[in-house]
């Protein structure tokens, strides 16, 4: 298993997000309540950026047709047959760590 560091632990305020590009492909990171999750970015209708969508809890909504996922489960909340890839997340020492 392979750790990157993919921000740090103060560039994100709860309730914000953000994209980022890793080998592994593009990754939504999301900051709930000061606790960090990611999934893959790509939404599973159309592939919308789900990093750059707004943050309600842990309930995203993809920016271009609205669907919405729990980003801390993976869960699809739009079609609960299609859940989202998510990512372990470690923070450590004020660095934010993707495990893939
Ligand atoms: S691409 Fe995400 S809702 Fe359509």
């Amino acid at each position: 298993m392979a750790r990157i560091k993919i921000a740090s632990a103060g560039e994100l305020r709860p309730g914000q997000s953000k994209v980022v590009e890793t080998d592994a492909g593009a990754v939504a990171l999301f900051n709930v309540g000061g606790s960090f999750f990611a999934t893959s970015n790509t939404c599973l209708h159309k592939g919308g950026p789900l990093g750059e969508g707004s943050l309600d809890n842990s309930v995203v909504t993809c920016p271009w047709h609205g669907w919405q996922y729990d980003i801390t489960t993976g869960e699809n909340l739009t079609n609960p047959s299609q859940p989202v890839r998510t990512h372990k997340v470690v923070v450590e020492n004020g660095s934010v760590f993707l495990e893939i």
